[in-house]
């Protein structure tokens, strides 16, 4: 009797088993303990993104999904019911799991602790439980963003103080971007990965692997609104894109969405710093960081305009970089306009 071969749906069957927790021991080639808890860590994410697309799907048929709860954040921003919805989400799926000691969050002014966990649980959430949230109201994409890092020290004073360190201490990063598809692109250093989430099975399926980012792209991604608060060289490189021929804006007002074009079709994306933000509105440690994670693991880069955003120390939490992300050369092309005005101005200054 010849030994037993699958029939030749083997690769769909097997495309169907390539789940998100399956694809993490595979790229660890293990099954030790890390590996383990980054497989479980993971499956706890792709459940909150699962429970916050369904919100999202029928949102507009709920009372606690659409509008505004009159409360105002840590950002100064006003809350969205979603908001809160999704950052209680990621709280919940981590009880019990024995994982994740803490949360820090875009909605919390500290990080959250599950003392169950604590002793034992050696990682960390940083999140932006709903990115975008500013399109809830009007059914565009949104995203959740994610970072994991390893907890260092015991943290008995609970100011997460551990958490103020480079980017380089990411252990793994993704965003999950709800959109016409919910789809989830993580990294844990070995290479970006795209999940869709397959309604029916209730799982994300792998869709691609080793996702690279083109090294130029035809999109630069702003909000020219700002123009007229950026630096000059800021207001040159959107003067430069405007005479050139080759370059498309696209702007969702979802970073999520618009990083996702960038990592996928090449490009930049930028949010710089405005005279009333000179630090930028995003936020490093759970939104630029791990974004500058994924970018630099797929080929591109991510900068503040003067260093790596990996290596920018953060002094606080809820600490904000400006941001230039995308295909190396439309990075390198931002940065030097930025090299330019700042070589002019010392020239004017030793004269
Ligand atoms: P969040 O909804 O988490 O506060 O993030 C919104 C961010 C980011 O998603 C987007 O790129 C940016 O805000 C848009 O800001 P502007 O409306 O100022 O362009
Ligand atoms: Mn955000
Ligand atoms: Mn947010």
């Amino acid at each position: 009797m010849a030994d037993y071969q699958p029939a030749d749906s083997g690769f769909a069957l097997d495309r169907d088993c390539k789940t998100l927790s399956r694809h993490v021991l595979e790229q660890l080639h293990s099954f030790g303990p890390e590996a383990q808890d980054l497989s479980a860590l993971m499956n706890r994410i792709a459940l909150a993104g699962k429970l916050i697309a369904r919100h999202l799907s029928r949102a507009g048929l709920m009372e606690s999904a659409l509008g505004f709860t009159g409360e105002t954040n840590v950002q100064g921003e006003a809350v969205k019911k979603m908001d809160i919805y999704a950052n209680d989400v990621f709280i919940s799926v981590f009880k019990q799991s024995g994982l994740v000691c803490r949360l820090a969050s875009e909605e919390m002014e500290k990080p959250y602790y599950i003392p169950e966990n604590c002793p034992i649980g050696r990682y960390t959430l940083l999140y932006d439980p709903i990115d975008g949230s500013s399109n809830v109201d009007i059914n565009l994409n949104v995203g959740s963003i994610f970072s994991i890092r390893r907890q260092q020290g015991d943290d008995l004073d609970h100011t997460g103080a551990d958490l103020l360190q480079d980017g380089h201490q990411q252990l793994a990063a993704g965003y999950i971007l709800y959109g016409p598809s919910t789809v989830l692109v993580y990294s844990i250093g070995r290479g970006v990965h795209a999940f869709v989430l397959d309604p029916s099975l209730g799982e994300f399926i792998l869709a691609t692997e080793d996702i690279r980012v083109p090294a130029h792209g035809p999109t630069y991604s702003v909000n020219e609104g700002n123009f007229w608060q950026w630096e000059d060289a800021i207001r040159d490189f959107t003067r430069y894109v405007h005479r050139h021929d080759g370059y498309s804006a696209r702007y969702t007002g979802a970073l999520v969405a618009d990083f996702h074009r960038i990592l996928t079709q090449g490009g930049v994306f930028l949010y710089p710093g405005t005279t009333k933000k000179p630090e930028g509105k995003l936020r490093l440690l759970y939104e630029t960081a791990p974004l500058a994670f994924l970018i630099e693991q797929a080929g591109g880069r991510a900068s503040t305009g003067h260093e790596d955003i990996m290596s920018v120390m953060p002094g606080e939490i809820h600490q904000r970089t400006p941001f230039i992300v995308g295909s190396t050369d439309d990075v390198a092309l931002v940065e030097s306009f930025i090299q330019d005005h700042s070589r002019r101005q010392s020239t004017l200054l030793s004269t």
